[in-house]
């Protein structure tokens, strides 16, 4: 069974669900442990509700990138941790963590990649006025939104949506498309 650190910085809608599914029987791995880098995110009052540990840091209290990342690669062997799943952290990984857990790292991103990358996807998309967006779940490189895609589906963008009517319709689909995917990733790939 995989052994899985959920990275988050906000409200942490994706967090949940996966930690309902682990819950639930119907995620194949263990919640180990949630990173997050902003100590005032709602997704830490997800983590302790729930009973999971949770690493918060402030990245300005440390002296770079590759200092901070050295200590989560310590919280994260400490824990157990074998995969990392990105769910709304907005840092980009570093090398540290890369060269830790390379090719076990993976992300989800609210929009057909490559189309839409980096902050406010979804912002991006009304502005662009597309008729067709989505979601993408990739493997974590050292670029913005640049991994393999391992899978996408598809949200159609209808007369009159708003930010909030758009962002309802992504993160259903995100919420399980996030689990089915992973679930794919352990039981059929040998991930
Ligand atoms: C999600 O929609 C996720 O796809 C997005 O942040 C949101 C976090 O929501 N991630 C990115 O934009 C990554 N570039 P949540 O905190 O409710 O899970």
């Amino acid at each position: 069974m995989r052994q899985i650190a959920i990275f988050a910085s906000g409200s942490g809608t994706n967090f949940q669900a996966l930690v309902d599914a682990f819950k639930a029987g119907t995620l194949k791995a263990n919640v180990r442990l949630l990173v997050c880098d902003q100590p005032g995110a709602f997704v830490i009052h997800r983590a302790e509700s729930a009973g999971i540990p949770a690493f918060v840091f402030r990245a300005r209290d440390y002296e770079n990138k590759q200092a901070f990342e050295q200590e989560i690669l310590h919280q994260l062997e400490s824990a157990g941790v074998d995969f990392i799943v990105l769910a709304g952290y907005m840092r980009l990984i570093g090398p540290t963590l890369l060269e830790g857990y390379g090719g076990r790292i993976v992300n989800i991103h609210p929009s057909l990649l490559p189309a839409f990358p980096g902050k406010d996807a979804i912002g991006q998309a009304l502005e662009a006025g597309v008729k067709i967006t989505g979601v993408t779940v990739h493997f974590v490189d050292a670029g913005m939104d640049t991994g393999e895609i391992i899978a996408q589906e598809i949200v159609r963008v209808t007369t009159g949506e708003t930010r909030q009517s758009l962002q309802d319709k992504i993160q259903h689909v995100e919420h399980h498309l996030y689990r089915t995917t992973l679930n794919h990733l352990f039981l059929t790939t040998g991930y």
